[in-house]
């Protein structure tokens, strides 16, 4: 098996070392070798939790009860969550001009902790929070999560986490940033992503269809797997990247 993913590493580290545009799209999984658990399969958030905290109706009615399990989930547990060798990869191309920007569906941030610039959070992120009345925005850090639900000190609206509910729409500036760097793409890396949520699942689709070279690296075979990708790359974030790091900055 290890041999399978050298040699598709070796091709993938060719393919990207030639490209013009290369975009890299990251789901759950490229985070999972940093503690932080996927949303769906067995050891997956949604079957431990319901993912009704996250629906915008509820979390309007239940503010505490919402913000006591996302609290639990992306602040007490996320939250000492450190880059792994697959972040640091991506962020090390870029400053090696293989790599032009990150589309993360990601709301953990290690991208940018790993160095990254250019990280495009298609579903926000969990670093700030926003106030539900008057839309001020306020870093986690400036915040109190002993009281819950946060209000805002302005006008005491509550406070939501800056990421999308399911049942809101993607933040307007990351989508139009998305579909640009798409359309620019000539290599899509996909990595970690089960390519089961929309509108982010089409994003990897249009880049196929602007006629991108599809590379995708996860354990398990997706829907992108079957569809689009033109070099597979099974295995887990962390030992994928490794080697394909050894064969990009040739330390392999
Ligand atoms: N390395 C790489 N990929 C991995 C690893 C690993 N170590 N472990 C698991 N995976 C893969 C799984 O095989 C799966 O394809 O990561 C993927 C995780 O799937 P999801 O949890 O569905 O993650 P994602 O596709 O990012 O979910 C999309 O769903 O709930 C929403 O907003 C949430 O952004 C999330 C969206």
């Amino acid at each position: 098996m290890l041999d399978l993913l050298r040699v598709n590493a070796e091709k993938a580290a060719s393919v990207l070392s030639e490209s013009e545009h290369a975009v890299a799209f990251t789901g759950a999984g490229i985070s999972v070798e940093s503690g932080i658990p996927p949303f769906r399969g067995e050891e997956g958030l949604w079957s431990r939790y319901d993912p009704k905290i996250l629906e915008l109706n509820y979390f309007s009615a239940h503010p505490e009860d919402s913000w006591k399990v996302i609290k639990e989930i992306f602040y007490d547990f996320f939250g000492k969550a450190k880059p792994n060798i697959a972040h640091i990869t991506l962020a090390e191309m870029e400053k090696s001009g293989f790599l032009k920007a990150v589309i993360t569906q990601n709301i953990d941030s290690l991208h940018q902790k790993a160095g990254s610039r250019k990280v495009i959070e298609f579903h926000g992120t969990s670093e700030k929070t926003v106030c539900m009345r008057c839309k001020r925005k306020y870093d986690i850090g400036s915040i109190s999560l002993d009281n819950l639900p946060p209000v805002c000190i302005a006008c005491g609206g509550v406070l939501k986490p800056d990421f999308i509910f399911f049942g809101e729409g993607i933040p307007h500036d990351a989508f139009e940033e998305s579909i640009k760097e798409t359309e620019l793409a000539d290599v899509f890396l996909l990595t970690g992503s089960t390519g089961l949520v929309q509108p982010a699942a089409s994003l990897p689709f249009k880049a196929k269809q602007n006629g991108a070279f599809i590379i995708e690296i996860n354990p398990e075979r997706t829907v992108f797997t079957e569809g689009i990708t033109d070099i597979f790359i099974q295995g887990k974030a962390s030992e994928s990247f490794s080697l394909l790091s050894d064969f990009l900055f040739d330390e392999g």
